[in-house]
């Protein structure tokens, strides 16, 4: 028990680093939360800062993602409870201890809890948000969609935990895009410079 009560903290912390706030502040000087969406995530990290500190963000974040799920299963935690450590990971990002319990949207942290768990759903999951972004331009319409078709795969599969895991998240994701949404809807979401959509 005291194990993995240990191991939900250690989840809990490393999905509480905020990479893109601290990469930002490190490297940068500049506070990510203050620019462009205010998000603290890879994809407004890739806007204000660059590609390179994007794209470190988002490998740090499906790090952490990936860690404390696949941490669990060394410790010999098999089963579905890989999961509950990912969903802790993911709590700790949106709700972190290092930024007065506000975080991000946790897109890279679930896809790396994702990736530990089960990779073809990983792939599924990035296939589906790059082939998106790449006509859409939307990192959020990607990512929406990566949830959405995920949640509608695991109803095929005999996996009960993670048809609940993925239902949990879809609908966590859905919500913290909620702005998001509204800015597609009215034709004013941010768009990445890649993609169909900002090339024509
Ligand atoms: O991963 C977050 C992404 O889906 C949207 O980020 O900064 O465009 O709100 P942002």
């Amino acid at each position: 028990m005291i194990k993995i009560i240990l191991l939900l903290s250690v989840a809990y912390l490393l999905g509480s680093i905020p990479n893109g706030i601290w990469i930002g502040k490190l490297f940068f000087h500049v506070d990510i939360r203050r620019h462009g969406s205010k998000n603290i995530g890879a994809t407004n990290t890739l806007r204000v800062l660059g590609p390179v500190a994007g794209t470190i963000v988002m490998l740090l974040d499906i790090g952490k993602g990936w860690l404390a799920t696949w941490l669990p299963m060394q410790f010999g935690i098999h089963s579905w409870y890989p999961l509950i450590f990912g969903v802790m990971a993911v709590l700790g990002h949106t709700f972190s201890i290092f930024d007065h319990f506000k975080g991000g949207k946790a897109v890279a942290t679930s896809a790396g809890m994702l990736m530990a768990y089960n990779f073809g759903f990983f792939l599924i999951a990035a296939g589906t948000a790059f082939i998106c972004v790449f006509i859409t331009s939307m990192m959020s319409l990607g990512s929406i969609l990566g949830f959405i078709i995920i949640f509608l795969v695991s109803l095929t599969t005999s996996d009960t935990a993670l048809q609940m895991v993925a239902l949990v998240l879809t609908s966590f994701t859905l919500y913290r895009h909620r702005n998001n949404i509204k800015k597609i809807l009215n034709g004013t979401e941010n768009i990445l410079p890649f993609g169909l959509y900002y090339w024509y």
